[in-house]
């Protein structure tokens, strides 16, 4: 018979609910997007954030159910995510999940929200060999983890600064590009000439697995600084929901040839560590998963580079989403693996 796994994730800045049949067919997946709420602030606004998890979450998962033609009492569990992320965001998830599970007596499993960025990936590519290797890149996390099997991690480096899409954001932020970075900075920098600018990043001493982001973004501050730009950035930032023509009618040649080579220098870095990291692990097989993970240059970067397979998340399932949740729950449901009702949201849960 097939399990049926509701998922909620409210992690972050975006509510979602789906439903997952035995963790590979994904039956609905709805995302309601806060964009719109934190563009104006240039980043997520954590109290903001958890009153609008508070107004979606309801409509979200009758919308998930409703989609999949499934009712509660057919739902095998709920799963749901319950850190690392914003604790005000994941307690709307936790709590709503808990009073599901408790009124209709319905198994509850908690799941750890990088845990689910590793199953966007698993929930649709079947043939990775393990041990693989997993990079998590996102606004909140640049992660390394051996995969040994399913379920089991082992942590090998992780940003000491910045994530790598945090980097993306705060630097779309001081070219006045707005929020979220990564899309817009990506699309442009296929415009520029990605080896126009020269950055150089400090060696890391320990750990060499370990990535540093926040030197860069530092980098291009100067950039700035000497180059005079701020009419052209105040200009952009009065831009509101540009089309591609517009934002590359207000942004020079050597601004898009520095977004090239911020680009570049992102996704040379990525790359260096998981070819170290697999082959110090003996993998074949490299999942990537997480917000930057959607990177165009950096999907063709690991097409390009040989020796590894690349797996990739498809479809919308790069950036937070709740079936990556209900997917990262169906071993645990294999292993009877539920919370109890004292479940609490952790906002530092570490993987591994
Ligand atoms: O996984 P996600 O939705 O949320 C977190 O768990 O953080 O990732 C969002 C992050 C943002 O920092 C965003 O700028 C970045 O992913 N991102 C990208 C791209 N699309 C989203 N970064 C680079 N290139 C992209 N195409
Ligand atoms: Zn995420």
């Amino acid at each position: 018979m097939q399990t049926l796994i509701l998922g909620i994730e409210s992690s972050c800045d975006e509510t979602a609910a789906a439903v997952v049949e035995d963790g590979r067919h994904i039956r609905s997946s709805i995302v309601a997007s806060q964009l719109d709420t934190h563009a104006q602030y240039g980043g997520v606004v954590p109290e903001l954030a958890s009153r609008e998890h508070l107004r979606a979450i309801v409509p979200v998962v009758r919308q998930a159910l409703e989609q999949a033609g499934v009712s509660l009492a057919e739902l095998g569990a709920i799963a749901v995510t319950s850190g690392p992320g914003l604790v005000g965001s994941l307690l709307v998830g936790v709590t709503y999940a808990k009073a599901l599970c408790f009124a209709r007596q319905i198994p509850l499993i908690a799941v750890n929200h990088v845990e689910g960025h590793i199953h966007s990936v698993l929930l649709e590519q079947h043939a990775i060999r393990f041990p693989a290797l997993a990079l998590v890149v996102s606004g909140g996390h640049t992660h390394l983890f051996e995969v040994r099997e399913i379920g089991e991690y082992r942590l090998l480096g992780k940003t000491r600064d910045d994530a790598a899409g945090e980097a993306y954001d705060k630097v779309s932020k001081l070219l006045g590009f707005g929020y979220p970075g990564g899309p817009v900075i990506d699309k442009l920098a296929s415009f520029g000439n990605p080896r126009a600018v020269k950055f150089t990043l400090a060696k890391m001493k320990g750990n060499t697995l370990d990535f540093s982001f926040s030197g860069l973004k530092t980098a291009v501050l100067r950039w700035t600084e000497q180059h005079d730009i701020k009419a052209e950035i105040e200009a952009r930032r009065k831009l509101r929901n540009p089309s591609l023509e517009e934002l590359l009618a207000a942004t020079p040649q050597t601004t898009l040839d520095l977004l090239a080579s911020f680009q570049y220098t992102v996704i040379e870095e990525l790359m260096k560590r998981a070819h170290l990291s697999a082959d110090q692990i003996g993998a074949e097989s490299v999942i990537i998963a997480g917000g930057v993970a959607g990177n165009e240059g950096l999907r063709k970067q690991a097409l390009q580079s040989g020796g590894l397979h690349f797996y990739f998340p498809t479809r919308g399932l790069s950036t937070d989403n709740a079936a990556m949740i209900g997917a990262a729950a169906f071993p645990k449901f294999q292993k009877r693996d539920f919370a109890g009702f004292d479940l609490k949201a952790q906002a530092s849960l570490v993987l591994a």
